[in-house]
């Protein structure tokens, strides 16, 4: 499948077959993929915690108003954004300048330029890295015949207390990731592209 045929035939699936399940390489896999995602400086600001145990999938369910895929969907995963995701720059730098990527000196001005990210720029771009990263990751589990559904429905304090995630992480979305059932809905109407698109200035769309 190529990606024109994976972005068409994508859609938010509500039902899943609760009988599948996806293994630990499965699910390294898709995350593999979801890390081809740029980022701002490269900083790789996503985080995934993969909920595939059917306890944990009952506690996220319940914190996330009762959504029933989580339960049936062999994995979702809890997309974070690392809000201080620049700390791992130097580290992420050092490979492209041992790989010639990159010099040094442009590795020493990338970090420079990070260090003064305000928490809500920092914010910003968490959020945008990890919403990216989520695009691929659909994108892969489509072009694996899998079926998947973003999320936003959740009570994001109590995800994080439930699944001891720290202040540190901001909450992107889930992603339920598995097998369809029957009786899904076809993918939902677009807005046609003239009514998004402006060529050379904005207007009031
Ligand atoms: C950020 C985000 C949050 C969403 N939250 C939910 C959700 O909590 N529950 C749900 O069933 N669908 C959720 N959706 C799915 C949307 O309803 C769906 O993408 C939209 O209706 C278009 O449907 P399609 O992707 O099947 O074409 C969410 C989608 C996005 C992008």
């Amino acid at each position: 499948m190529n990606a024109f045929e994976a972005m068409a035939r994508r859609i938010s699936a509500n039902k899943f077959d609760p009988s599948t399940s996806l293994s630990e390489d499965d699910i390294r896999e898709l995350v593999g993929h979801a890390t081809t995602a740029p980022s701002a400086f490269n900083i790789q600001h996503w985080r995934f915690v993969a909920i595939t145990k059917k306890e944990d999938k009952e506690r996220l369910k319940a914190v996330a108003y009762g959504q029933q895929k989580i339960a049936d969907a062999a994995v979702t995963f809890i997309v974070l954004g690392d809000l201080r995701g620049a700390e791992k720059l130097p580290e992420i730098l050092a490979h492209s300048v041992a790989s010639g990527v990159i010099d040094q000196a442009a590795a020493d001005a990338w970090v420079k330029m990070t260090s003064g990210t305000t928490p809500e720029a920092a914010h910003d771009e968490a959020l945008r890295s990890a919403s990216l990263a989520s695009m691929s990751l659909m994108i892969a589990a489509e072009a694996k015949g899998l079926a998947s559904c973003p999320m936003i429905g959740f009570d994001g304090a109590a995800v994080k207390k439930e699944f001891g995630i720290s202040d540190r992480y901001a909450i992107a979305m889930l992603i339920a990731v598995g097998n369809a059932a029957q009786g899904n809905s076809p993918k939902k109407y677009r807005l046609p592209v003239d009514e998004v698109l402006a060529f050379d200035r904005a207007r009031d769309f």
